[in-house]
């Protein structure tokens, strides 16, 4: 049974736990759990100049801090059934390590989330050849996605949330996707300690989007080791299988009576040295699974993910018909994160709603064209507990 956030915090607090820590050099004050005006510093600059900013975050005892270059979350903290405080998302100190060498630590992703095969789809007759960055296939957007630009912030309150609205415009033909695609992303922290994203787009052509978040949990705090204990459990009886090269093969498979069965709540590591050929393309899991629930309206229960050891949960619902489970399997120990321990492979895991890979070349799968006169909207909700 989870408890309430507020409860929590509270009893924390009675309790005298000491909760403050220390993120990115800059101490956050203790946990009341407050509510208070995001605050911006500067981050750093660019080769260009060009400033990044850092905005920290706090609401119903979640924190976070989000940069500018590519809407990153730097940190996110949330306490654990003492009501200590752990920065529970990966992710580095300095800008200039986002710029050179990230592996979408904590960033937004567009204007596709995951693989588009050969880099190349077909829409209204027109080919269209994308920036190719994995090997033969565009990854994440291409060369310069969303993770990589300066997103214009806009800070709010409303009622009992805090966040932040996030604004890019992809120009038409940029990472060779056609239409000038105006993306809002708001990022809100509700009262309860929930993080919810509500991406947002428009067109001026027809295009394709698949907007997503890339942060890496380990809910034990990151630099704290694997996350192979961390319980997961994901509605979804079936996955979209793929090729070497990651790409969906088109087939919906059944997950019954193969690693990919994570209806009922099992270790992530439990099945992961399974010799099954979709394990071993993805080095670990690294595959959509497609969630039993469809598009919704509204978001709707998709995965839970736990941490025996700090108690901590974070459960996500979605309007997305799936989401890509990728156990960090290319975390290859040569980066040095947020606590200055390096990371090595499965120290974090990423739970990212989407459509499905691929889609553009998939009719099967549900679309992701976007057309003039529509507005492109999805929603995910992290919820926090112990
Ligand atoms: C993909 C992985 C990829 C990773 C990049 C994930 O979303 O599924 O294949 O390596 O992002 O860090």
């Amino acid at each position: 049974m989870e408890l309430n956030r507020r409860t929590v915090i509270a009893g924390a607090a009675a309790a005298g736990v000491a909760a403050a820590t220390t993120v990115g050099g800059t101490a956050h004050a203790s946990g009341s759990g407050g509510r208070g005006k995001p605050v911006r510093t500067l981050f750093g600059r660019l080769a260009d100049g060009t400033r990044v900013h850092s905005w920290s975050l706090e609401n119903g005892g979640t924190r976070m801090r989000v940069l500018s270059y590519g809407g990153i979350v730097q940190s996110l903290e949330v306490p654990d059934r003492r009501g200590r405080y752990a920065n529970v998302s990966l992710g580095f100190d300095a800008l200039e390590d986002y710029v050179a060498s990230s592996p979408y630590f904590g960033a937004l992703i567009g204007r596709y989330g995951n693989r588009i095969g050969k880099g190349r789809f077909t829409l209204d007759g027109t080919v269209h050849q994308l920036s190719v960055n994995d090997g033969e296939n565009s990854l994440h957007g291409g060369a310069r996605g969303f993770d990589k630009r300066v997103w214009d912030v806009e800070p709010f309150t409303r009622g009992s949330d805090v966040g932040l609205r996030l604004h890019h415009t992809s120009v038409d033909g940029e990472m060779g996707y056609p239409g000038t695609l105006r993306a809002t992303v708001t990022y809100t922290l509700t009262r309860d300690g929930d993080w919810r994203i509500d991406y947002e787009a428009t067109t001026d052509k027809a295009t394709v989007v698949n907007l997503t978040s890339h942060v890496y949990w380990n809910l034990a705090g990151e630099s704290s080791g694997s996350v192979h204990d961390h319980e997961l459990s994901l509605a979804a009886s079936r996955y979209t299988p793929v090729d070497a090269g990651l790409i969906p093969t088109g087939e919906l498979a059944r997950v019954a009576g193969t690693p990919f069965d994570f209806r009922r709540a099992k270790p992530v590591g439990r099945d992961i040295r399974t010799p099954h050929q979709q394990v071993l393309y993805g080095q670990g899991f690294d595959h959509n699974w497609v969630l039993d629930k469809g598009v919704t309206a509204r978001p709707e229960h998709a995965a839970t993910l736990r941490d025996p050891s700090s108690g901590r949960t974070l459960r996500i619902a979605t309007t997305e018909p799936g989401l890509q489970f990728y156990s960090g399997n290319f975390l290859d120990g040569t980066l040095v994160g947020t606590g200055g321990r390096v990371y090595r492979q499965g120290d974090g895991l990423c739970l990212e709603t989407q459509h499905f890979p691929d889609s553009p070349n998939r009719p099967s799968f549900p679309s992701t064209v976007l057309r003039p006169g529509r507005t492109y909207r999805t929603t995910t909700i992290h919820s926090f507990g112990v």
